[in-house]
């Protein structure tokens, strides 16, 4: 029997590409340079599943192209924010995503970027690269401490739980929380972790403000002017959520007029793009979306992926099924 027709959109660790060519009749991305729309919708009309990432926009005028053959899209990446998932339900294309695998790897991410951030890390680096060291003294680089602060957390799925646990366990930290769908009051407390009635709330309370909710449209410039005007002077921001949580114009202007201290960013509004006066801030971390970034987790994500794929052509409900 003919191997199910599989499009790969990006490069993938090279033992899942082994399993992929293994399974299916798949086109994998050897240049690694991402898919034009043209080129999405043509992966639609030729494969029985695609397998887009983060930087693919599945729009609805994509995924409701004409003769389309897919069927499954499985995204390489726990948030599925770059489908359209109204548009997948309309037209019966299943969505899976690769939750789990990735929350160790992300949690690590945002204490690094909170760590960097209230240490001033980028800017000691930047400082010795430069040659500009004249030696220890009292005064030199003084950050924020962040052992017994105020960590608050905007969401608390899985990743915002791994990240408390770090945060309280680890830094000794208070954690305070808001999420619409708080967990069980004894998962909080064993996190050492309190829920606040509203975001708000939580900006006003905490030192660090980290933010772990999903992307997409309930969640878009959440942290618009008015909220980040909430935080305290000292406070610093801290994203490796999805970038169009926060205004990244707002932001600017409250890093400017020093609302708050500083910010740790691993996602941005526009990506690849980025404000260009964040590059210009010492005050502020930037990486490039580094979240999950670890060899063991990239492998295990596609593996995920994997799994989806096995149990969609063999007829059954895909594991990680989010449309
Ligand atoms: C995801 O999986 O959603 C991440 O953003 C990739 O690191």
């Amino acid at each position: 029997m003919a191997k199910p027709k599989v499009i790969v959109t990006r490069k993938w660790p090279k033992p899942v590409e082994l399993q992929l060519k293994e399974r299916f009749d798949v086109k994998l991305n050897e240049t690694d340079k991402p898919m034009s729309d043209a080129q999405l919708k043509e992966a639609l009309q030729t494969a029985d599943a695609v397998c887009p990432t983060v930087t693919d926009k599945m729009t609805a005028e994509i995924i409701g192209i004409d003769k389309r053959r897919a069927k499954m899209l499985g995204n390489f990446g726990v948030g599925f924010n770059n489908i359209d998932v109204e548009a997948a339900k309309s037209h019966d294309v299943i969505v899976t995503n690769t939750p789990e695998v990735l929350t160790d790897a992300t949690a690590d991410l945002a204490m690094t970027l909170l760590l960097m951030v209230a240490r001033r890390a980028g800017e000691g680096e930047r400082h010795m690269r430069g040659g500009h060291w004249t030696g220890w003294r009292p005064t030199h680089m003084m950050g924020a401490h962040v052992t017994g602060k105020t960590l608050g957390l905007i969401g608390m799925g899985r990743i915002a739980r791994a990240v408390a646990k770090r945060a309280h366990h680890g830094f000794g930290m208070q954690v305070i929380f808001h999420d619409p769908f708080p967990p069980e009051p004894e998962i909080a407390k064993a996190l050492g972790a309190e829920s606040r009635d509203s975001v708000e709330d939580v900006l006003k309370e905490s030192d660090f403000v980290s933010i772990h909710c999903p992307g997409g449209a309930s969640t878009h410039h959440l942290l618009n002017a008015e909220r980040l005007s909430m935080m305290k002077p000292h406070a610093f921001l801290i994203n490796s959520a999805r970038g169009d949580v926060v205004d990244e114009k707002a932001l600017v202007d409250a890093l400017k007029a020093g609302e708050i201290a500083g910010a740790a960013l691993d996602v941005y509004e526009q990506e690849p793009k980025i404000t260009a006066d964040l590059l210009k801030m010492e005050n502020v971390v930037i990486l490039p979306h580094l979240g999950s970034a670890t060899r063991e987790t990239r492998i295990a994500m596609g593996e995920r992926v994997l799994k989806n794929l096995d149990a969609f052509f063999a007829g059954q409900e895909p594991p990680d099924r989010v449309a």
